[in-house]
């Protein structure tokens, strides 16, 4: 994990913004300008009413008239550009920078989709690209368009009389910086605890969905209802004493608004009495303080705590910055298929990472792969068969030793050759929602139907779809759970079988598999194995069977 200080992270966070800057400037130049226009509105009224009152020589009343309902007009019509290309920002930003996450999930592709912190990637992937939203929507411009707006408001004031815009000045960082950053000091956990709170009770609620069965039959539905109603409750309080919170923080910028305002009166009056300014003078600057908190005020809304956001930034850039566990090769030679071996292999996962020696899952391990031989493996689990399969494919790289694709060492092989001699199925086969066709077709998008067809009859589950209302054309659900393991798995095969490659490699290819099946299965690997290279997978003797040569992972 790399660390970054929060200056940075807010500065990398902007880099990424910049070649959106004209955006950015617009966003707030009209922000600004709308927070200005709304000011401007009572202070204009303010002057029509000096004029009325015969307290200001200057000019007509109809002219503030007029200056009132255009700075009413353009308030709104400004407020909505501010708004639109600052999430026109946001999401532009969100859509690069998913794009780059995806990028370089492709890089480090497979060996970190194989790895441990699956869950903590799909999170990366969907929330903590979310949370930045956050700081370019509502963090960047408001802050920028409450300085600029300020620093008017102060010139403004300081040209009728010096000591309101020291007022105006106290006023701005007190309700725009001190209150907000005060509160999120203290209170900053708070929003963060309900997020966890409310994840918890969502996967407790759809774990207990999923298990509706088994609560029943041990007789603990009443005890896991009881759990939900002691979650719902816990959310409530935290809730609850969030809005509280919040309230409290509401409070506190009005009276600080009333109590500068009074200020405002206060030291007017005093310079009036010393004829430091005119009455108009004291009114226009009460009034122009008073109606000009908008912009600072927004600022104690912004999301009091941004190191959530900085936290996910982190994330997003430590998955950016990764190094992949192996390199892809690009290169123009083309070999054909002769056998694959290993030579003295020794592998250990993160090697690299760790300090302390890891334990090797693999030493000295040798094996060789002819053409057109079924090479068994088999070893208890845990004892690094699968890790062998993904060594083969160069998942990662070996330690020390050599595997070698018709006499060349795999780290030299075009990368996407490698992929294209090598079939792989794993041990639990993934279904995407779609049709069945579409599901067997990936491993050969332009495959013909008689193909398909063809490659589920080996599969032995060719009777099976034809057997269904709607064929090949049945539609799975998301999770493929309208199948059985037994059925994936020889789904997982037709794949293997339509892809056809020179080596195949299968994962446990008969664990959920009845002997019936599996005696189908393997007599068309069998009848593949003439022309084909097999690795063969798996811990059961009867599977072994039909390999010519079986070796042991210890
Ligand atoms: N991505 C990974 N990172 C770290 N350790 C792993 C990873 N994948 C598997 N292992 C560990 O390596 C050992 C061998 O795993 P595996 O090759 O899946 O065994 P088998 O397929 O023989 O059951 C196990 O102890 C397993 O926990
Ligand atoms: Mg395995």
């Amino acid at each position: 994990m790399h660390s970054r200080s929060s200056r940075q992270t807010v500065g990398r966070l902007v880099k990424l913004v910049l070649p959106l800057g004209g955006y950015m400037n617009l966003a707030v130049l009209f922000g600004a300008l709308g927070n200005l226009a709304a000011i401007f509105i009572p202070v204009f009224g303010a002057y029509a009413l000096l004029g009325a009152g015969g307290l200001r020589e200057g000019a007509p009343l109809i002219s503030f008239v007029w200056a009132i309902a255009i700075c009413a007009a353009a308030r709104g019509v400004l407020r909505y550009a501010e708004q639109y290309f600052n999430h026109f920002i946001a999401f532009r930003l969100l859509a690069l920078i998913r794009d780059r996450v995806f990028g370089a999930l492709r890089r480090l592709a497979p060996a970190k989709l194989e790895g441990r912190d699956k869950g903590n990637l799909i999170s990366l992937i969907t929330t903590d690209v979310e949370l930045i939203e956050v700081f370019y929507a509502h963090t960047i411009s408001p802050t920028l368009i409450a300085v600029l707006v300020s620093a008017f408001m102060c010139v403004f004031l300081g040209l009728i009389h010096p000591a309101f815009a020291a007022v105006a000045l106290l006023a701005y960082v007190c309700v725009g910086a001190l209150i907000p950053l005060t509160a999120a000091k203290k209170f900053g956990a708070g929003g963060r605890e309900i997020r966890d709170e409310s994840g918890n009770l969502n996967s407790f609620v759809l774990d207990s969905l999923r298990g509706v069965g088994e609560s029943i039959q041990y007789g603990n539905a009443d005890e896991r209802l009881a759990r939900i109603r002691e979650m719902t409750a816990a959310l409530a309080d935290k809730q609850g004493a969030a809005r509280r919170k919040e309230g409290q923080t509401v409070a506190l910028t009005g009276a600080a608004v009333v109590a500068f305002s009074a200020i405002m009166v206060a030291v007017g009056v005093l310079l009036f009495r010393r004829n430091a300014v005119d009455f108009a003078g004291v009114l226009i600057s009460t009034v122009a303080m008073m109606s000009s908190f908008g912009a600072v005020i927004a600022l104690s809304n912004l999301p009091g705590n941004l190191s959530h956001t900085f936290a996910a930034a982190n994330r997003i850039f430590d998955l950016m910055e990764e190094v992949p566990a192996v390199e892809e090769v690009r290169s123009e030679r083309r070999v054909s298929f002769d056998g694959m071996s290993c030579e003295h292999v020794t592998f250990s996962y993160g090697a690299e990472t760790r300090a302390d020696a890891p334990t090797n899952i693999l030493s000295d391990f040798s094996l060789t792969v002819p053409p057109k031989r079924v090479i068994g493996i088999t070893g208890s689990s845990g004892s690094g068969k699968s890790t062998l399969l993904r060594l083969l494919m160069r998942f990662w790289d070996v330690d020390a030793g050599r595997i070698l694709l018709s006499g060349e060492d795999v780290r030299e092989v075009d990368t996407a050759r490698l992929r294209e001699t090598q079939g792989y199925m794993t041990q639990d086969t993934q279904l995407f929602s779609g049709s069945l066709l579409e599901n067997i077709r990936i491993a050969l998008p332009e495959a013909t139907l008689s193909e398909v067809e063809e490659a589920c009859v080996k599969a032995s589950i060719h009777e099976f779809i034809s057997g269904l209302p709607e064929g090949y054309d049945t539609m799975l659900g998301e999770l493929g759970d309208r199948l059985s393991e037994g059925e994936k798995q020889r789904i997982g095969l037709a794949r293997v079988f339509l892809h056809d490659a020179p080596l195949i490699l299968l994962d446990e290819p008969t664990s959920n598999l009845d002997s019936l099946n599996e005696a189908v299965i393997l007599r068309s690997l069998l009848a593949y194995g003439d022309e084909k290279a097999i690795v063969l997978v798996s811990h059961r003797a009867s599977t072994m069977r039909a390999a010519d040569v079986v070796c042991t992972v210890k």
